[in-house]
Formats: structure tokens, C-alpha cells, sequence
């Protein structure tokens, strides 16, 4: 489904952030990125993002090279991909219901389509109690549920979640790792870059890991080592 072919990422003036990557993610696959900080996990989602252009290399989803996109493609992309991040990116004034309105509001979806399918995505991470709460009003845990609530909403076909569990404490970030991982259940391809030793030794899942823009291992049933 993803495929990386031999992929470079070079910031000026010469940082190879990602260096000569190939791997592919299956269709309902559940896999782990980890790597020291600076070791390239962002960048890589950034470029299955259409956010950055590889230097080097071919990137596809379901056989299309994303690098060739134009901007109206680039758009369908990221709806097919729903992505999480440490620090939640929520709107402060906007209450929980209006932080995952807010985006079928900008595409035009209409008001019947976007009420039934907030009411469906707050459902999935357990938040419905919480539709009119604000940000402020949240935990940290609550918070990122919203964020992976909001990044359900097209009913994407991947999540990527770029350290969803930093800003969490141990039974917040094992409850957001139970909800990705239910969510991979239900038929979504799910990509975790985490810090989290103790998440990563016991889900038992594929991690592939990276050190200086490269692959260095990529196991199924993975460990957390560095
Ligand atoms: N926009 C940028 N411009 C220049 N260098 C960058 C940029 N983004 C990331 N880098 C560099 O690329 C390398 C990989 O960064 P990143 O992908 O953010 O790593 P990670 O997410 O694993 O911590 C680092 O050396 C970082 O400083
Ligand atoms: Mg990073």
C-alpha cells in the first residue's frame, strides 16, 4: 500500500535527513518507527505527506507515485491520510465537536453529513461525553483522542501519529496506544513514531528503526532498541 523506493531527503546544505530508504507498509498493517532524535521519523512523514519532495527516489500509496502529484492531488492524499502529532494541534477557542467540524465545514461538507460523522468519530475514541468540552477543559490523554477523532474524519486509509505519546503520562499514553491500535482493527493502516520503550516491547508489532536517515533494522515482533 505505502512503498518507499530508495528514497533521499537533503536539507540544505547537505543534511541527509532521510538517506536511501526502501520499505513498504502493507494494507492494515500496524507498524513502529523509532530512532533517536534527529534520526529522520518526521521527516519521512513529511514526505509520505506530500509535505517535503524527496531528493532522491520514488514514494507510492496504492501504486500511485505521490512525488509526481499536483496540488488537487496532493489534497486527496492527505484526506487519505490522518495525522497525529505530540502536541495535539487543537484549536483553543473551539470546543471538541468544532476542532473535527471545523475541517468538512472548509471542504463544504454539508451540516447533516458533518453532524453524523463527528457524533461517529467521537463514538470510536470514546469521546461523545466530551462533544461540547474545550481543549483547556481536556486531559492530555482526552485531547489527543480528539486530535485522532479529527484525524479519522475523511475515514482515512492511514494514520500517521508522530509521537502521540510525549506530552502523555504512562496510563494515558498505554489508553492512546489501545485506541490506535483498535482503530488498525477496525481496517485502518496505522503508523506510530514513538519514544515509548515500554509501548514498543509489549504491542509486539513491526518496528522499523532508523539511525541517520537510514534503516537499520525492520522486524516483525520488534523491540525497542537503540
Ligand atoms: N526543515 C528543515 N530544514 C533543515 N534541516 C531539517 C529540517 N527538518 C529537519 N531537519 C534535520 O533533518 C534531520 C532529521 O530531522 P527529523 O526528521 O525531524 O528527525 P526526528 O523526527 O527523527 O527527530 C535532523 O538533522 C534535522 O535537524
Ligand atoms: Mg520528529
Amino acid at each position: 500500500m505505502i512503498k518507499f523506493q530508495n528514497v533521499s531527503k537533503i536539507y540544505p546544505p547537505d543534511i541527509k535527513a532521510v538517506d536511501n530508504v526502501s520499505f513498504e507498509v502493507g494494507s492494515k498493517e500496524f507498524v513502529s518507527i523509532i530512532g533517536r532524535s534527529g534520526a529522520g521519523k518526521t521527516t519521512l512523514l513529511k514526505l509520505l505527506l506530500a509535505e517535503e519532495k524527496p531528493n532522491q527516489g520514488r514514494i507510492f500509496l496504492n501504486d500511485q507515485d505521490i512525488c509526481r502529484f499536483k496540488s488537487t492531488k496532493v489534497s486527496e492524499l492527505r484526506r487519505k491520510i490522518g495525522a497525529v502529532f505530540q502536541d495535539y494541534k487543537l484549536i483553543p477557542s473551539k470546543t471538541t465537536y468544532e476542532n473535527i467540524a471545523y475541517i468538512m465545514e472548509v471542504i463544504g461538507v454539508s451540516d447533516f453529513e458533518i453532524t453524523r460523522d463527528v457524533a461517529g468519530v467521537l463514538e470510536i475514541v470514546g469521546l461523545t461525553e466530551r462533544a461540547n468540552s474545550f481543549p483547556a477543559e481536556l486531559s492530555g490523554g482526552e485531547r489527543q483522542r480528539v486530535a485522532i477523532a479529527r484525524a479519522l474524519i475523511h475515514r482515512p486509509e492511514v494514520i500517521l501519529a508522530d509521537e502521540p505519546l510525549g506530552n502523555l503520562d504512562p496510563y494515558h499514553a498505554l489508553d492512546i496506544t489501545r485506541l490506535l491500535l483498535k482503530i488498525n482493527t477496525l481496517g485502518t493502516t496505522v503508523i506510530l513514531v514513538t519514544h515509548n520503550k515500554n509501548i514498543i516491547n509489549s504491542l509486539g508489532k513491526r518496528v522499523i528503526t532508523l539511525q541517520d536517515g537510514k534503516v537499520i533494522r525492520d522486524e516483525q515482533n520488534g523491540r525497542f532498541i537503540l
